[in-house]
């Protein structure tokens, strides 16, 4: 079974430390919504979906200790971080419940059970693609961890994998902080998935030499015209995968799109501390007096990807623009 990121019970939210794993299995319970944005802010929750789902339960706890409103509660949650549009989605879910004097709780439940049937459903989709392209190179953590269960772009290698595909991913460290080498290396590890940890400057090298039969990402934001936000390193894969005619996938639930951004130049692109490039697992790898940008995310323009694994199938661009449009969007403040 795919490991599960968060569970909510009875005024206590409980996650996976992210930042302990590999190394150490630490669960942390949390019942207040400060701690809950903190948790997100540190990524000790990340990954788009997760931290909807996260914020969702955040709002919980909010109204369950009754000193913040909905709007403070909201705003609380909202400044964490910018870029995935999930985290305003899964905000709005309860504040609209909390508002209209529903059932608050109810509401993030329902949200969460949202989103992993929709991964589930990306898995399904997703499977039949890698029918042939048994060779799948991933950035960053886009599997369970990220999503509550199943994963996006590692739901379809994980259903696969079920339909007895024989599957190798390609997994990319995903510099500075490793999701990819700490991350989905630990995921698939933990269900024997066939796989090879690789520096971020060598997949290139894969694609260009034949040994990657299809891309596939996750994203943190996907505009009306199919631009996207993902990890930063995103964009130059899509570049090279293009370069070298193999296919790239991006694979979100509807919780990552975003109707009312018209392209990816919209998106805002969270910058985080220079001390996550200029330290190696706390310990100071540049000299002294460098200085460091980390921009966490780039935007990779929709002309680079050849489908996007949705809830409702594998979609082209241009189908997507379409589905998009007859889509509503809840995306409140983001
Ligand atoms: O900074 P992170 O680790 O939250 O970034 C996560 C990603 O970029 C993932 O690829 C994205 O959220 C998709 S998760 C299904």
């Amino acid at each position: 079974m795919p490991v599960r990121a968060l569970w909510y019970r009875a005024g206590t939210l409980s996650l996976l430390d992210q930042r302990a794993l590999p190394a150490r299995t630490v669960v942390l319970r949390l019942r207040r919504a400060e701690d809950v944005a903190e948790a997100i802010r540190t990524l000790t929750v990340r990954g788009a979906p997760s931290i909807g789902v996260a914020a969702a339960y955040g709002m919980v706890l909010a109204r369950r200790e009754g000193r913040l409103g909905p709007a403070r509660a909201a705003k609380l949650l909202r400044a964490t971080r910018p870029t995935a549009v999930d985290l305003f989605v899964g905000i709005e879910a309860v504040r609209l419940a909390w508002e209209g004097g529903g059932d608050v709780e109810a509401a993030a439940d329902e949200y969460r059970q949202r989103v992993v049937d929709e991964c589930h459903r990306i898995g399904n989709a997703g499977a039949h693609l890698l029918r042939r392209a048994h060779r799948v190179l991933t950035h960053c953590n886009a599997g369970a961890l990220a999503t509550v269960e199943w994963g996006t772009a590692l739901a379809p290698i994980r259903v696969a994998r079920e339909r007895g595909a024989h599957l190798f991913v390609w997994v990319d460290e995903t510099r500075p902080l490793l999701q990819g080498s700490r991350l989905t290396a630990w995921e698939l590890a933990r269900e024997r998935i066939p796989h090879a940890v690789i520096a971020d400057n060598a997949a290139g090298h894969y694609l260009a030499t034949g040994q990657v039969d299809a891309v596939l990402v996750g994203a943190d934001r996907i505009a009306r015209n199919g631009d996207f936000a993902n990890k930063i390193g995103t964009y130059e894969k899509a570049v090279v995968a293009h370069e070298n005619g193999v296919p790239f996938y991006v694979a979100a639930p509807w919780s990552t799109f975003d109707a009312r951004r018209p392209n990816g130049r919209t998106i805002p692109v969270e910058e985080r501390s220079e001390n996550e490039v200029l330290e190696l697992s706390g310990r100071r790898i540049a000299p002294g007096r460098s200085h460091a940008r980390n921009p966490a995310f780039d935007v990779t323009p929709a002309k680079y990807v050849t489908a996007f694994v949705t809830p409702a199938g594998v979609l082209s661009p241009p189908e997507l623009a379409r589905a998009l449009g007859r889509r509503a969007s809840h995306t409140g403040g983001a």
